[in-house]
């Protein structure tokens, strides 16, 4: 089978997007191995941290090397996606070698798909993703699954996939196997 690994794209506790990465967990049980990244100490970007590579960092790309395929659950920040969660693909997008900045990184060529809960905003993050996964050399799937915050989460912390997010989820997993399958 292969590995995939779940970028949750938000710290909190209680995440939604984790809930929403859980939820496709279970959607692609049986077809595919899940991993989540643990990124919570990668620090923001400056190029003179670069060398030595921070020991966050150098962890997060072993795990994303390690995975034939990332998928982000991102929550929409500002009509935006999370500055967390564009510094944390800033660092993964650097030349392993930085003697040779155009080389590859941990990303290159690595099957990548996007999923989004929010309240609004999610076509301007989705339109960001659309640009910046290709831009950074992954082989981008273009099946978003966005969903929205059901009212009761706010009040009891549970998010809940209506059955048409779900039913998104199977495509997005099938697109994303299908991917895999041709890479
Ligand atoms: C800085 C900031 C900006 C936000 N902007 C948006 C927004 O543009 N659209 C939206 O639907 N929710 C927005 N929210 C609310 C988030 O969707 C909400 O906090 C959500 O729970 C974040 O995802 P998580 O549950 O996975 O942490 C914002 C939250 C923060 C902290």
């Amino acid at each position: 089978m292969k590995n995939i690994l779940f970028i949750v794209g938000s710290l909190r506790e209680g995440s939604f997007n984790k809930q929403m990465a859980e939820t496709a967990e279970k959607v692609l049980e049986g077809k595919a191995n899940v991993s989540y990244l643990d990124w919570k100490d990668v620090p923001v970007f400056s190029q003179e941290l670069e060398v030595p590579t921070p020991a966050p960092v150098a962890a997060v790309r072993k795990a994303i090397m390690a995975a034939d395929a990332i998928w982000i659950f991102s929550p929409v920040y500002n009509f935006s996606i999370p500055g967390s969660v564009k510094n944390l693909l800033d660092w993964a997008s650097r030349a392993l070698d930085l003697s040779d900045t155009r080389g590859p990184s941990a990303l290159q060529d690595k099957v990548s798909t996007v999923s989004l809960v929010a309240s609004a905003g999610h076509e301007q993050a989705a339109a960001i993703y659309r640009d910046l996964l290709p831009f950074i050399r992954t082989k981008f799937v273009d099946q978003i699954t966005t969903s929205p915050v059901n009212d009761s989460a706010w009040a009891d912390g549970k998010f809940v996939a209506s059955e048409e997010v779900i039913a998104d989820l199977n495509k997005q997993a099938d697109a994303l196997l299908a991917a895999l399958n041709e890479a």
